[in-house]
């Protein structure tokens, strides 16, 4: 059964989908800035942000809040993060693969999340201790043993955040896997690693709004979440690898570029 908060994000998630839903498409209406290169904001992503904030707000008025787009409100030690649009380059261009991501910190643990993409009605949630789910149905990560047989997804640096290296990265997991994805939204990256539709994912310099449900739905599904380098991820740091656990270690030796 889903927890009240996760009852409560849904709410708010499906009640913003709407607006997302909406301006979905409509590129010639979409108010695009560009913050840095290849890093934009629609007027969608404050619309959905806005909604959102209104929605939680109501039922938990006391607790802090980081956001993407408004920055931070200092409130208790229960902290509610949120990306309203993960994904807002596709969302410009008409590809379907965005999500609202909303997730809940406490004592700097992520103890639940969801991630929504409201095109195509996915509701992925997870909770500590209740396992990760996806419109009802109890998530997985993949059985693939060997990375020859995987699919890595990665988030591909841009503008001024391509770091010393990163084709280097490419290269190494190229040569050994079944094939890199770039998909273009971190949160429905680590949904799908949870989903078992894909089976690793690396991302460098990300923001904790991106990757927060996520971190919780792949360990949820039985999936592994570390730095590249296999130490210890946690919620302060920018780096991420994600897997199923059985390549995890392979995937390391890979990205362990000097
Ligand atoms: C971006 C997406 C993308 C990832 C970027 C993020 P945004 O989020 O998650 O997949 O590669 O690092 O910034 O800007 O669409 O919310
Ligand atoms: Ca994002
Ligand atoms: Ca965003």
């Amino acid at each position: 059964m889903q927890p009240a908060v996760i009852n409560i994000f849904e709410k708010a998630a499906k009640k913003a989908g709407k607006i997302l839903t909406r301006d979905f498409g409509e590129v010639e209406n979409l108010q695009i800035q560009s913050k840095s290169i290849g890093d934009f904001v629609t007027n969608a992503d404050v619309k959905v942000e806005k909604n959102l904030l209104d929605t939680l707000k109501y039922y938990y008025p006391d607790y802090s809040y980081i956001t993407e787009e408004s920055g931070n409100i200092k409130g208790d030690e229960n902290t509610i993060i949120i990306d309203p649009i993960d994904g807002t380059s596709n969302f410009i261009h008409g590809i379907p693969h965005v999500s609202i991501v909303i997730a809940k910190m406490n004592n700097n643990e992520i103890t639940d999340g969801i991630i929504y993409n409201p095109i195509l009605n996915e509701f992925f949630w997870a909770s500590k201790g209740k396992g990760a789910w996806c419109n009802n149905r109890r998530l997985r990560v993949s059985n693939r043993k060997i990375l020859s047989d995987c699919l890595i997804g990665t988030g591909l640096p841009f503008g001024n955040r391509i770091y010393k290296n990163y084709l280097r990265e490419i290269d190494e997991i190229l040569k050994v896997s079944a094939g890199i994805r770039r998909l273009g939204s971190a949160g429905l990256d680590l949904a799908y690693v949870a989903a078992g539709k894909i089976d690793g994912f690396w991302e460098k310099d990300i923001n904790l709004w991106d990757i927060s449900s996520g971190v919780l739905l792949v360990t949820e599904a039985g999936g592994k979440i570390s730095l590249p380098s296999g130490k210890i991820w946690t919620i302060n740091d920018r780096n991420i690898l994600a897997s199923n656990n059985f390549i995890h270690d392979d995937m390391v030796k890979k990205l362990s570029l000097l």
